[in-house]
């Protein structure tokens, strides 16, 4: 699915980039100097300031707090995106087996809709927050409910939803990159790809999101887990749009300095990367502002939602690790985050980072494995309108193969520096060393699909 559905509610803040960029152009063409941060027309609040470059800024949401006026005014002032906090989870919505309660979560929808602030549904499949019915069923007859409750609750909110977290928290933390034993997983580890096909069906035009947390450090177990899953599931064809990263830097997690290769390897499966439930210890600013740039550092990376406006609303309000404090005041994280996102190049990518197609962006390497006795590193070469090349270097071996995927309907037209075959699809492709080097390179047509890349599938010695 191509369409983007993440665009922030229209109003006239291009124009006002645009005129702010004229403006710093004419200032540099008179020799003042332009600093870093001034490119865009400086926005007063978080949500504003993040559509200037196509993201939203989002907040949880307790439904019931929707009653507190000073809530609710920071809530309607600041944010263009929210997400239930509760409200649309498996115990909340079908407490009963076969009896929905929509209620608190279409008061939301509602709320938001008529602000023009996008939704995210979470979540439909779950280990946890299952209702009593729920956790006490298994096997096929478990299957069929979640089946079930996807179908539902996916339909009842069709058209109204912008990104569903089709699944929530389906791995292990710690080393073992296991998928987490639970209720679900017991029914047959293609739960989770049989959720997302339902989903996919009851809402065509949601952008399926997979989301977790602890899967922001890219040299972790679990991130690598998850990364190998989605890779697969765009390999074989299982509907995903997105990767949520919850990024909680709390309860002793930390904001990792290597986050924005993380954003950027699992956008280069080609899916797009969403912040949803971020809330960071004690709220340095340094963190929060370190965790915006790398949002606006990966064109993929469509938006953030804090978990929760004031520290008195948070679920660790001892850590106080919001944007608000308990009275509502604004936080020094607040600006630095707000600043950050009026630094953000309309459209794309931060100040600090050249467009794409002019520097590899980071994250285009493999994951940090060497099973084959090879490396394959991606290099994005030049762009068109139609096709764009990309060349490919090997390391660790002089004689090698090399298995690539494509994203269909894109398709390769031209090789070079090496010998390839291909699969019966047409989407695999096998390159062998031929004696001229260790890079090669190819020709892809997109064919309507500007926004995936090739991926290395692995690199064998010899
Ligand atoms: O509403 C009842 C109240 O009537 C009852 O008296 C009280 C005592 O048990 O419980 C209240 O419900 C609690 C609910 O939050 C609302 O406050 C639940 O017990 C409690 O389990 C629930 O915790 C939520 C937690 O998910 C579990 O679902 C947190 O608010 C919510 O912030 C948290 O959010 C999760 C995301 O969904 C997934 N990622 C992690 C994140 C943080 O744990």
């Amino acid at each position: 699915m191509s369409k983007d559905s993440s665009r922030a509610p229209g109003r006239p803040r291009r124009l006002r980039a645009a005129l702010a960029l004229t403006a710093a152009g004419l200032m540099a063409a008179a020799g003042a100097v332009v600093l870093p941060g001034n490119a865009s027309a400086a926005e007063t609040t978080l949500g504003a300031a993040a559509a200037q470059s196509g993201r939203y800024f989002g907040t949880a949401v307790a439904v019931n707090r929707l009653n507190d006026s000073a809530y609710t005014n920071i809530l309607n002032r600041e944010f263009n995106q929210v997400t239930a906090e509760n409200e649309m989870k498996i115990d909340a919505l079908q407490p009963q087996q076969g009896q929905f309660n929509w209620g608190n979560g279409d008061r939301l929808v509602q709320h938001a809709r008529s602000r023009n602030m996008q939704v995210r549904g979470h979540t439909l499949a779950w280990h946890s927050q299952q209702p009593d019915w729920m956790r006490n069923m298994s096997g096929q007859q478990l299957r069929n409910a979640m089946l079930n409750h996807v179908t539902q609750v996916a339909t009842h909110y069709r058209g109204q939803i912008a990104w569903w977290d089709v699944v929530n928290e389906a791995f292990e933390d710690g080393s073992s990159g296991a998928r987490r034993n639970s209720n679900l997983e017991r029914t047959g580890s293609d739960w989770i790809e049989a959720a997302f096909r339902a989903a996919r069906t009851a809402d065509p035009n949601a952008q399926l999101c997979y989301n977790d947390y602890n899967i922001d450090n890219w040299n972790d177990a679990k991130t690598q887990a998850v990364y190998r899953m989605v890779r697969d599931f765009k390999q074989r064809g299982v509907p995903i749009d997105c990767v949520g990263l919850q990024s909680h830097f709390t309860g002793g997690s930390n904001y990792p300095s290597n986050y924005r290769t993380t954003l950027s390897s699992f956008a280069a499966l080609g899916v797009d990367v969403h912040i949803t439930e971020l809330d960071i210890r004690n709220a340095p600013s340094d963190a929060y502002r370190n965790t915006v740039n790398d949002c606006l550092a990966v064109p993929r990376c469509k938006g953030i939602t804090v978990w929760g406006i004031r520290d008195s609303d948070s679920w660790r309000s001892n850590e106080s690790p919001l944007l608000f404090d308990g009275g509502g005041n604004k936080k020094a994280a607040y600006n630095a985050v707000l600043n950050a996102l009026n630094s953000a190049a309309p459209g794309g990518g931060d100040p600090t980072t050249p467009p794409p197609g002019t520097t590899p962006p980071p994250g285009t390497t493999p994951p940090p494995t060497n099973p084959g006795g090879c490396t394959a590193t991606i290099s994005p070469g030049q762009v068109w309108g139609d096709r764009y090349n990309t060349s490919v270097n090997v390391s660790g071996a002089n004689t090698w193969s090399v298995v690539v995927n494509i994203t269909p309907p894109q398709r390769i037209s031209a090789t070079w520096s090496g010998n390839p075959t291909w699969d019966g699809s047409g989407n695999v492709m096998t390159m062998r060393s031929n004696g001229s080097g260790n890079t090669f390179g190819f020709t892809t047509m997109m064919n309507g699909n500007s926004g995936a890349r090739p991926q290395i599938v692995s690199c064998t010695a010899g």
